[in-house]
């Protein structure tokens, strides 16, 4: 099984990523780390802890940081994961599983760095943990196995933004981060809107999950529920895309997507901020400002029935 340390901002699609995680034998989810986004960094990471609890997960769960690096704070989308990030189910209060006390950076350089070539870092939510351990520890970059990000939308069968005409909300949230993250001189795969809005649960996928899937099942139609209202209301369908979990997919079969390579940077200010863009050809070659970032994967296809039939055999 290929291990992975998950960073997250739980968030609805986020669990739906977790329980796949959890699930499928094709991963071993070593920890869970927590970041701002979606809720707060507190209620992120009690949602990460309530999972743990609930599911007996063995992962650990370490907190994260509380914004981005620079720009200002764009707050919890209320609309489309609720006050406290899980739409309107209740979590309790009070929980008994507690967190690992190290900050989530300096979680992923120890883990990093005592299984060197061993850990894929899965990111799903904003990228400032992930930036900030390449801050403190440049190092790391030689240590992952592999980078797996769920972010950006790189304009390919129009993909270009869900919180902005032209940025996906997790780069949108903090951008300065991900053009740290994919300049960085690791193997980075993206996985944008490009093919995660290519794959949808649909509301009769999510009534047979709950059918079939126990517990599992019935927590992931539960938590669904005020997601695929905001699906209805705002995007006008009756089905929700498959953002997290096509991240952990790709871990488990990078087969399902194509790919294609080229340095990415990422808008920092203006109207654009977020907005992720890829060199993927030779023209242009004596900008600098393309020059200086890595060659990275892009996904721009996506074997959406396998994926799904892959999701609903792990549950
Ligand atoms: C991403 O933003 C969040 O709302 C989701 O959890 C996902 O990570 C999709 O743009
Ligand atoms: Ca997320």
């Amino acid at each position: 099984a290929r291990k992975i340390i998950l960073d997250t901002d739980p968030g609805i699609d986020d669990a739906m990523a977790i329980v796949f995680a959890e699930a499928h034998s094709g991963v071993e989810l070593k920890a869970i780390t927590t970041v701002y986004g979606n809720a707060t960094i507190e209620n992120a990471t009690h949602n990460a802890l309530y999972l743990k609890q609930y599911f007996g997960l063995s992962a650990d769960i370490v907190q994260g940081t509380d914004k981005p690096l620079q720009r200002n704070p764009v707050g919890p989308t209320v609309v489309v994961h609720g006050e406290k990030g899980f739409g309107d189910m209740p979590v309790p209060d009070v929980l008994e599983a507690t967190v690992d006390g190290r900050p989530a950076y300096q979680y992923i350089i120890d883990s990093l760095k005592q299984e060197p070539k061993e850990i894929t870092l899965v990111a799903v939510g904003p990228l400032t943990n992930l930036a900030l351990a390449l801050q403190a520890e440049p190092a790391i970059v030689d240590w992952v196995k592999e980078v797996v990000i769920m972010g950006g939308a790189f304009g390919v069968n129009g993909h270009r933004g869900n919180v902005t005409p032209y940025a996906e909300a997790n780069i949108h949230d903090d951008p300065h981060a991900a053009d740290i993250v994919f300049g960085a001189s690791w193997p980075v795969t993206v996985i944008g809107l490009d093919v995660t809005e290519e794959s949808f649960y649909t509301r009769p996928y999510l009534d047979k999950l709950r059918d079939d899937a126990g517990d599992v099942g019935q927590f992931i139609w539960d938590v669904s529920r005020y997601y695929l209202a905001f699906y209805s209301e705002y995007v006008g369908m009756q089905a929700c895309h498959v953002h997290d979990p096509s991240a952990i997919a790709y871990v488990i079969e990078p087969e399902l997507f194509t790919t294609r390579k080229g340095p990415i940077r990422v808008v920092t200010e203006g109207p654009a901020i977020g907005h992720t863009i890829q060199k993927f050809d030779n023209r242009s070659h004596h900008y600098d400002e393309w020059e200086i970032a890595s060659p990275q994967n892009v996904a721009v296809t996506v074997n959406s029935e396998r994926l799904l039939e892959i999701y609903r055999q792990a549950l």
